[in-house]
């Protein structure tokens, strides 16, 4: 993945200047804009020519996603993104056989940024569009760099605005088997961040200090881990810790930062990984995937490791440039979607 600053995009005249003339069934030119990342990747089979973001960091100043200006600067990048995009792949638009585009779930006027683009695109040089769900792709990333990963496989799809677990049977066929309740865990993670008075996004932070604290120093609530089922509640987490801060504060006593983050990670964790292993014995499931932004946790990706280990069950992490939003894993879908019509 290449994070592109505005300024150092590639002009028109150097992707008018591309000679190739490769000619390939199935290459995709996919476009991802459903939250703060504009992404842009061309895509041939499993094989990505290039995979372009521009990270929305604005929104840091604000410690959370501001939807109107999320879908501005989509409108300001979502252009010279994609021209980037087809470059680095050594493509022109005319090359490409069909545009992807995420159509779902996401924030509504970051959506109509890349759905208005990627109608306008496939209208005007004659190609098909490929509508995506954003979550479905996640759900397939994992397939990414392993194609023969097998099937059935449970996929936890866990994000800044999802918690969902899922039976995949193949490309064609998954059940939702739970999901949560009220915040999803990259959520919970952002949340706790904030209250620490860390950056945003709070996952990366808190997964960096909780290196250095002690999971055990405070017993945070792991929500629905005794319950049959496989949904998910955060809710209790961070409430839990607000209350933990707020008491403190009032004693005038001190907060071990690295501790709190610590302790939340292995909660958030615990809930995460006991309910994946559940659903993957209940369902028989030949391998386990993770994926979306909070799949980055050090912590989650050692602790599904070892318990996969345990149990002879292949595990799969996909990279971390394909496990937070980008667009080759919206191409890679897409990719099999074309190739099945
Ligand atoms: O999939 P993603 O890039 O965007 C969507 O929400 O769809 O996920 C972003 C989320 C944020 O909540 C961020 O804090 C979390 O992923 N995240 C992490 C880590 N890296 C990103 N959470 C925990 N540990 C990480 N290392
Ligand atoms: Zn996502």
């Amino acid at each position: 993945m290449r994070k592109v600053p505005l300024t150092t995009v590639t002009p028109l005249t150097k992707r008018e200047e591309s000679t190739s003339e490769r000619k390939q069934p199935g290459l995709i030119l996919a476009i991802e804009t459903s939250c703060d990342d504009t992404a842009v990747s061309v895509v041939h089979g499993s094989e990505v020519l290039s995979n372009v973001i521009s990270s929305q960091d604005i929104h840091n100043l604000y410690g959370g996603v501001v939807p109107e200006l999320a879908s501005r600067e989509h409108m300001k990048a979502i252009s010279p993104i994609t021209q980037t995009a087809l470059f680095e792949a050594g493509v022109r638009v005319q090359d490409i056989d069909a545009i992807a585009v995420t159509t779902a779930p996401g924030l509504p006027g970051s959506l109509i940024v890349g759905t208005h683009f990627a109608r306008g695109l496939a209208f005007r040089h004659q190609k098909p569009l490929i509508n995506i769900d954003h979550i479905e792709a996640h759900m397939y990333s994992g397939y990414l760099e392993n194609p023969s990963l097998p099937f059935p496989c449970v996929c936890l799809v866990v994000s800044g605005g999802h918690t969902s677990l899922f039976l995949v049977e193949s490309f064609a066929k998954y059940t939702v088997l739970g999901r949560t309740k009220d915040d999803a865990a990259g959520e919970a993670f952002d949340k706790v961040a904030k209250m620490l008075g860390l950056g945003y996004p709070g996952g990366p932070h808190i997964d960096r200090l909780a290196a250095e604290g002690n999971a055990k120093a405070h017993m945070f609530p792991r929500g629905l881990i005794h319950e049959s089922g496989y949904d998910f509640s955060f809710s209790g987490l961070k409430t839990s810790v607000r209350y933990y801060l707020q008491r403190i504060r009032d004693e005038g006593g001190t907060v071990n930062i690295s501790d709190i983050a610590a302790s939340v990670q292995r909660a958030i964790v615990d809930v995460l990984v006991t309910k994946t292993m559940r659903a993957a014995e209940a369902v028989n499931a030949s391998a386990i995937c993770i994926a979306g932004g909070v799949s980055a946790n050090s912590e989650l990706r050692r602790t599904m490791q070892e318990r996969c280990a345990a149990v002879n069950t292949t595990f799969v992490a996909p990279r971390v440039d394909y496990s937070v939003d980008n667009a080759a894993m919206i191409g890679f879908l897409a990719g099999h979607k074309f190739r099945a019509l």
